[in-house]
């Protein structure tokens, strides 16, 4: 079936209702566009999983803080819209910001606290605020069984999981692997701010956390040490400069005093114009 693109959330909804009535599940899928595989990835998973498939394109000016890049946010609807088809997806929703915001400034806003403050928090204060009080708006538009996003943004996947589980929110959250490039850099739509020399250099997050994950193989389980040994990688290199690094539980993104069980290591550097992130998993057995 070819795509459908729908802009209007009345429409939206009285096209998934019809679906719903008529015994069919939807899966959705919330994204900002300049689509790469990372979300066909995510498209595809939710294909396999649901009879309706909706993906979202909506670059959320409630989590860009001022001096951020919302106004040069890369955008490309035909080549999103080929992806998406390709992937799989029935139906492309694509709000403006008056439709999403109809009232202007919004009063009503949904906070995750603690799991938000830390990490990506520190720099960026408001940012998960705005993506889950955006992404509360599109599971409530869209009604969806499951919701995927990409293990890339480990943080911003486990603020989405805790909104869900304290306000119980009837979707189940699917994480779906970070997808990379063959030199390892993570897939990300703001890769394409990154110059030659810049490009060459940003694998240097994958390299940081290889490093982190063979001391825990090795036998280190002091996060500290893990962490001086991952930042030492991102210091090597002169175009990456680290904003932090850590080795978390990764189901409460916490600083345990020795590494146990299932660990994830997280990495923010800014590599010239973008800051980006990266992590990886392993589990420890004690
Ligand atoms: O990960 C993103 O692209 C965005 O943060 C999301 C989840 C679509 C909310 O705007």
């Amino acid at each position: 079936m070819p795509i459908t693109t729908i802009s209007s959330i009345a429409e939206l909804r009285s096209t998934l209702d019809a679906a719903r009535a008529a015994g069919r599940q939807v899966g959705a899928v919330p994204t900002m566009g300049y689509l790469h595989d990372g979300h066909a990835s995510l498209m595809r998973a939710a294909r396999a999983e649901n009879d309706v498939v909706v993906a979202t394109i909506f670059v959320n000016p409630l989590q860009f803080a001022e001096g951020e890049d919302l106004a040069d946010y890369p955008r490309s609807i035909e080549a999103d819209t080929e992806l998406a088809e390709a992937a799989g997806v029935d139906i492309l929703f694509t709000p403006s910001v008056d439709e999403m915001y109809p009232f202007g400034p919004v009063l009503t806003t949904v906070t995750v606290s603690d799991i938000s403050s830390g990490w990506e928090g520190v720099t960026r204060p408001t940012h998960f605020a705005g993506v889950a009080t955006v992404v509360a708006k599109l599971f409530n538009i869209t009604g969806p069984v499951h919701g995927y996003f990409g293990e890339k943004d480990f943080q911003q996947l486990a603020v989405i999981r805790r909104m869900v589980d304290d306000l119980s929110i009837p979707v189940t959250v699917v994480g779906c692997p970070i997808i990379r490039e063959d030199d390892g850099l993570a897939m990300s739509s703001r890769n394409v701010y990154l110059t030659a020399d810049q490009r060459a250099a940003a694998p240097v997050l994958r390299a940081a956390l290889d490093a982190g994950l063979a001391a825990i193989s090795d036998g280190e389980r002091s996060p500290d040490a893990v962490t001086a040994i991952m930042a030492a990688v991102i210091e090597d290199e002169p175009l990456a400069e680290l904003d932090y690094v850590a080795a978390v539980d990764a189901a409460t993104l916490e600083t345990p005093e020795h590494l146990d069980g299932d660990t994830r290591l997280l990495i923010a550097a800014q590599v010239g114009k973008p800051r980006l992130i990266d992590n990886d998993g392993i589990t420890i057995q004690s």
